[in-house]
């Protein structure tokens, strides 16, 4: 088999960053990784969010559009932390990266492509708290006002729900594996899952699991929305993938 090179573009010679200094062997090579997927395996304070965000100003030293680089990581404040030292690192133009959270982030592509996923695009979130307290109204409707001792209360069934969200799962299993001490009015339990679905659907609510769930079905399911947005974010980096 011919071997193939690619011609392309790099930053003068001796760029503004010293990779081989800054950077011990293995996290050199994670940074100057070229294309494809990179999956990267460290302990506690290694120094993978520092790989990250040399990472973040290689791709922009490289040419490559900061709107077309995405950072992805748990909460908004680290993503910005790593913009800032990406871009004491480089210039101001690492502060353009996309990113955010998860939810954000899920929560721009829905607002975006709401109508062609056949939903409203001014859904209304619920956080955790919200969505307990309309899981509570409807646990009143399904079990009424007994005072059974072992009956779940709404938070308990709000994690019940989100775990089986989270892990794909069905609400029996994850019931059998949590709360098993439930087994025995699973079918409430149900009913309640199933009155929470379709009163989120009638009300255009979406809580933190659907941003998820759902932003991953649009992809899923739409090819032309799953083409445009690997489009835009051609390289798409993510910080505490465990979680
Ligand atoms: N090659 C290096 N040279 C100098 N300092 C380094 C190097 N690698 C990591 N550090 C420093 O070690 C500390 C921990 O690094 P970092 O936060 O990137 O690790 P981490 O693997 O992301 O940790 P955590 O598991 O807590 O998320 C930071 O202060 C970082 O600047
Ligand atoms: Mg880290």
């Amino acid at each position: 088999m011919p071997k193939r090179y690619t011609i392309r573009e790099v930053p003068d010679a001796g760029g503004k960053i010293d990779y081989e200094k800054a950077l011990n062997p293995r996290q050199a090579e994670a940074v100057l990784h070229g294309e494809g997927p990179l999956l990267v395996v460290a302990g506690a304070g290694t120094g993978k969010t520092r790989t990250l965000i040399y990472r973040v100003a290689r791709l922009v030293e490289l040419g490559h559009s900061p709107a077309s680089v995405l950072l992805l990581t748990f909460t908004r404040r680290a993503s910005e932390e790593m913009l800032r030292r990406a871009a004491l690192l480089l210039d101001r133009r690492c502060e353009k990266v996309s990113g955010g959270t998860f939810h954000a982030f899920a929560n721009t592509l829905l607002r975006r492509y709401a109508g062609a996923a056949g939903f409203g695009g001014n859904f209304t979130i619920l956080d955790r708290a919200d969505s307990a307290d309309l899981i509570g109204l409807v646990r009143q409707e399904v079990h009424g006002g007994h005072k059974t001792v072992r009956f779940p209360k709404k938070e308990t069934l709000a994690d019940l729900f989100s775990r089986a969200a989270n892990r794909e799962e069905e609400i029996a299993t994850a019931v059998e594996k949590e709360a098993p001490h439930f087994l025995y009015c699973l079918d409430d339990i149900l009913r309640i899952a199933r009155l929470y679905e379709e009163t989120k659907r009638e009300r255009n609510l979406m809580d933190y699991d659907d941003l998820l769930l759902r932003l991953a079905a649009l992809l899923r399911e739409s090819e032309s929305i799953r083409r445009a947005v690997s489009e835009t974010y051609r390289h798409v980096l993510v910080d505490e993938y465990q979680d």
